[in-house]
């Protein structure tokens, strides 16, 4: 069964109809709901421009990201090993914030762009270090 409905485009808004499979609505109902969106549109346009970034990881461009691990300062070889790989990759990070949670807990933001396959092996090598406790790699589109 197709269900029909109308998205609108943010700027000039635009309004063109969708025909959808019932699963697929479903999908983009649960998208709705997990991710809060105030409607379908709303979320149709998050998976667009969400498409666009993959787009561009795919073809090379730049990307901007950024890196946050979070780990326990006492493991001073882990701190000596994270830097000397931030220096491997100098040439992709802008900025490092580093934020003394707690006694133990360090959590370190790095602003990277570059290709997203560069970033990519950036935050693998950082992320895989032993000691940390957390890590995630963010990108977006720079353009
Ligand atoms: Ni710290």
């Amino acid at each position: 069964m197709w269900h029909e409905f109308q998205i609108s485009v943010t700027m000039s808004l635009k309004r063109f109809g969708v025909s959808l499979e019932e699963n697929l609505l479903n999908d983009l109902d649960k998208i709705v709901e997990r991710k809060k969106f105030p409607n379908r549109s709303q979320a149709i346009r998050f998976l667009v421009s969400q498409s666009k970034v993959e787009d561009k990881w795919e073809d090379g461009a730049d990307v901007a990201g950024a890196i946050v691990i979070v780990y326990d300062h006492h493991k001073k070889d882990l701190q000596t090993k994270s830097t000397d790989i931030q220096h491997d990759y100098h040439g992709l990070i802008l900025s490092v914030q580093h934020v003394h949670l707690d006694h133990n807990n360090c959590l370190e933001t790095i602003a990277v762009k570059g290709k997203a396959f560069q970033l990519t092996e950036l935050a693998d090598r950082l992320i895989a270090l032993k000691g940390i406790k957390h890590g995630k790699l963010v990108m977006s589109a720079c353009s």
